[in-house]
């Protein structure tokens, strides 16, 4: 049985790598002559944990030719990008690019499954555009989004909480469900509009907690309470959940950010407000300057000050520096005077121009006035060891992710005289 997977970003080659792990035979198209290249060169264009070893370990067929995977396949993922258009809304271009292919090349019965993020009712409109393309097109479209995240997409994927398929015939539903027949966890069977909108809720409502312990963290700092204690206290209660209650510097990356503006429009299209979405996007714009005021509360003047900013990616274990906290932190900085130098253990190249990058940990904490951190890299540890946090000019932390507990800041206290401030406590 071949699927065919159009789309080889992180959701096309983590899908793509983990069905072939269960025993389906995979084809991935991308229309990026230079990524198929390098796919079939054994190489990866992302960075996935783990991704690398299941990819290498499964035969995968890659190609440019969608006539080719049209023809071979008839389950048909689309895994492309959706990204942030006009006025917020889902840009569906690359969604309906694949499908006028697909139904260029193929009259047969197949199914198209969409496991990129798109606005409820998408599915049905890419059915819709397809028989009107083609009047002989019996392609049926589901809805099956993923919940994968960066850094850790392999093991979101073999192990989902729960998997939703979408559809308006039962029976399509289960067929396309079979193919998970080796996924043990609750498989949840509905509409095509409730599993789009499922997938915005769920990221909206993970977001909102996010937002929700910042706005928590911000009075405890006045209050004089400390937020990992409130974490522990309501994060225990089974009704609350501990997950996603991490204050810092706030959420990035290339999924909440734009998915939350999507969700404004589809309320706006729809005449609805959904002011708690727009007050966890606002709470979140205003994060970083919270980490800036840190920044100023400890220096006092910024102008000339080098500030070494640790971590540019939007979270750990990843290269991606869409929408992260840390870029924003770096642009205030510069704007208000401070040399700012980035250090990322996996980040090549330079998303803030106008700052230096440091080649090392220790090469930029070197002359710094302080350090930020801005993503909870386990290298940053070291900054805990008196030998790598005297290097630091002064010895400031500015830590924007609590990455470190209160008790081993105060142990470390002990042998550096250091100033030490986080988010909430
Ligand atoms: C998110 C969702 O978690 C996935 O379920 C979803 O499939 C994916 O978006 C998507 O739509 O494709 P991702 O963006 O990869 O995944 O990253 P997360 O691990 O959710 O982190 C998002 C941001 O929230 C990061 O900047 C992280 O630092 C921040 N965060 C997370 C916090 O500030 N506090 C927390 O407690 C958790």
């Amino acid at each position: 049985m071949k699927a065919g997977i159009i789309g080889a970003g992180y959701v096309g080659l983590v899908t793509a790598a983990c069905f072939a792990s269960r025993g389906l035979d995979i084809m991935v198209h991308d229309t990026s002559k230079e990524k198929i290249a390098t796919l079939n060169a054994g190489g990866l264009p992302i960075f996935e944990p783990g991704l690398e070893k299941l990819l290498t370990g499964h035969t995968i067929s890659f190609t440019n030719c969608v006539k080719e995977l049209v023809e071979t396949c008839r389950y048909i993922f689309l895994c492309v990008g959706t990204p942030q258009g006009a006025d917020g809304e889902a840009d569906l271009s690359y969604l309906q690019s694949a499908v006028e292919a697909i139904c260029h090349y193929t009259e047969a019965d197949k199914y198209i499954i969409i496991k990129s993020t798109v606005p409820p009712g998408t599915a049905r409109r890419m059915e819709e555009l397809s028989r009107s393309l083609n009047k002989n097109c019996k392609l049926t479209f589901i809805s099956n989004p993923e919940f994968l995240r960066q850094g850790s997409a392999v093991h979101d994927f073999l192990y989902p909480d729960r998997i939703i398929v979408g559809s308006d015939k039962p029976l399509s539903g289960e067929e396309v469900l079979s193919l998970y027949e080796k996924w043990d966890c609750p498989k949840l069977l509905m509409s095509r509009e409730s599993a789009e909108l499922a997938k915005y809720a769920a990221n909206s409502f993970l977001a909102m907690k996010i937002s929700y312990s910042n706005m928590i963290a911000s009075l405890a700092d006045r209050a004089g309470a400390s937020i990992d204690d409130i974490q522990a206290a309501i994060g225990s209660d089974s009704r609350i959940g501990k997950d996603f209650l991490k204050a810092g510097a706030g959420f990035g990356g290339s999924c909440f950010p734009k998915d939350l503006n999507a969700m404004l429009h589809i309320g706006r299209k729809h005449g609805t407000e959904l002011p708690l979405i727009e007050n966890t996007l606002a709470l979140n714009e205003n994060q970083p300057a919270a980490v800036v005021s840190k920044i100023k509360a400890a220096l006092k003047e910024l102008t000339d000050k080098r500030i070494a900013i640790l971590g540019l990616s939007f979270k750990p274990m990843t290269d991606d520096v869409r929408c992260s906290p840390a870029v924003s932190v770096a642009e205030h900085l510069l704007n208000e005077g401070a040399k700012v130098i980035l250090y990322d253990p996996l980040v090549r190249h330079n998303p803030v121009h106008r700052a230096a990058k440091g080649a090392s940990l220790k090469e930029s904490l070197k002359q710094s006035d302080a350090a930020v951190i801005m993503t909870d890299w386990p290298e940053f540890r070291q900054l805990l060891q008196p030998d790598m946090l005297n290097t630091l000019k002064r010895k400031i932390i500015i830590d924007g992710r609590n990455m470190f507990r209160i008790e081993e800041i105060e142990m470390l206290s002990k042998e550096v005289s250091m100033y030490y401030a986080s988010i909430g406590r």
